[in-house]
């Protein structure tokens, strides 16, 4: 499928603004891509897909979930803030004809991140949170990190303020988020 294609069909499964920031998340990729050494091509296109599951309705979840047999963990059922991006990574084969193994993992990892992240899972995960339209306390600090070779010093930030937003909100933290955080620090020493 043709980057035109790919937009034609997003526009059918998520409102003009998630398109837009999907639209974003690619471009602020290949950016990351072009400063990391990474494929601009896999980030472009694992940018323009990772929110496509961020809308389906509980017909559409249930329709793929058994269609693909997707195993969702007791935090990511009736959750889709946390299951759209594993969803998203078993449906862009479907949909887009995405067979990628590397764009799949950065698709299913980008909300929680995971141990041992690949450069392309690290470079969406961060994207998401700092393209363009982002707007949130800490942002400039996370872009400044990125975009100036600090891509692990911007990731360990940003799961530190993940962690500790869901403790002061009193919400479940994911244990990929923490397995994330733990790596990355271990990898820094
Ligand atoms: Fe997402
Ligand atoms: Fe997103």
């Amino acid at each position: 499928m043709n980057n035109i294609n790919i937009e034609a069909r997003l526009k059918e499964l998520l409102p003009e603004r998630r398109l837009k920031h999907s639209l974003n998340v690619a471009k602020c990729a290949v950016k990351l891509s072009e400063i990391y050494n990474c494929d601009k091509e896999k980030a472009y296109l694992a940018g323009m897909t990772h929110d496509c599951a961020k809308y389906f309705n509980d017909e559409q979840v249930e329709h793929y979930v058994k269609k693909f047999c997707i195993k969702l963990d007791d935090l990511e059922i009736n959750n889709l803030a946390l299951s759209h991006s594993v969803i998203g990574s078993y449906i862009i084969e479907d949909i887009f004809n995405i067979k990628d193994e590397e764009i799949i993992d950065a698709v299913k990892y980008h909300t929680t991140g995971r141990e041992n992240m690949t450069l392309l899972e690290k470079i969406i995960y961060m994207a998401d949170l700092i393209e363009e339209g982002r707007n949130f306390p800490k942002v400039d600090e996370l872009r400044n990190l990125s975009y100036s070779g600090k891509l692990n010093e911007a990731l360990l930030l940003s799961f530190n303020n993940t962690i500790k937003f869901v403790i002061d909100n009193n919400q479940v933290i994911h244990p990929r988020t923490v397995s994330a955080r733990n790596y990355i620090l271990r990898e820094r020493m």
